[in-house]
């Protein structure tokens, strides 16, 4: 399938999930992703920050106080639940509907770029993060928390093997390398961070 097409395959499909996303995620959400949030926000300095694939807006509490945002995502009911929630926790985030893989901002914009779990769904993460590095200031620092293959036998191939029906139910694939394809895009590695056994890295690089 060429990129366009599945770019398109991925935007209908969270606009499918849309209704659903914050349900399914509820209790892995309240047992692991608050504190990882948490975790990964309390480093990231206020100026101004590009959200990459806000979703439903689920990292806005904990935006850094004083914080200029700009937050983009492929699909538009993704984004409308992201406005509704970024209206009742009463902030002001710039929310627009954009492709990572062709952002229509100029060089070095952002002082900062965050995406949570969305490299994973990005058609080409490399393009992706290209476009990441590109719009962020030079030295600026690039936060990613993101599931990844793990690299063991038996699992990794098992990953490999089941990949095709997550990417169908979910709309993630399970068995991306995130941390090479950041290497290979370019950036900088400060640090590699393992959130859960080697499933679930937090990723600190420099553009
Ligand atoms: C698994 S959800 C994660 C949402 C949110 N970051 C979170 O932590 O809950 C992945 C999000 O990335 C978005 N996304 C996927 N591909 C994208 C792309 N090429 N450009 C921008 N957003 C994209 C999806 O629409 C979806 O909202």
């Amino acid at each position: 399938m060429s990129l366009q097409n599945l770019t398109i395959a991925t935007r209908k499909r969270y606009d499918r999930i849309a209704p659903l996303y914050d349900l399914m995620e509820a209790l892995v959400e309240r047992r692991r992703f608050r504190a990882w949030r948490e975790r990964l926000w309390s480093q990231v300095h206020p100026g101004h920050i590009l959200e990459v694939g806000v979703g439903t807006g689920k990292n806005m509490p904990y935006y850094p106080k004083g914080a200029q945002v700009t937050a983009i995502d492929l699909s538009e009911r993704m984004l409308e639940r992201a406005r509704q929630r970024a209206q009742s926790l009463g902030l002001d985030v710039d929310l627009r509907l954009m492709d990572v893989q062709h952002l229509t901002f100029p060089d070095d914009t952002f002082d900062t770029a965050v995406a949570t779990f969305v490299f994973c769904s990005v058609p080409d993460p490399i393009l992706g993060l290209r476009e990441v590095k590109r719009v962020v200031k030079p030295g600026g620092d690039i936060w990613l928390l993101e599931h990844v293959r793990v690299d063991k036998p038996v699992i990794g191939p098992l990953m490999d093997l089941l990949n095709p029906i997550f990417v169908r139910i979910t709309g993630a694939n399970i068995n991306r390398r995130t941390v090479e394809n950041v290497r290979r895009a370019g950036l900088e590695i400060v640090s590699v961070e393992n959130l859960s056994d080697d499933l679930v890295k937090l990723i600190h690089a420099r553009a």
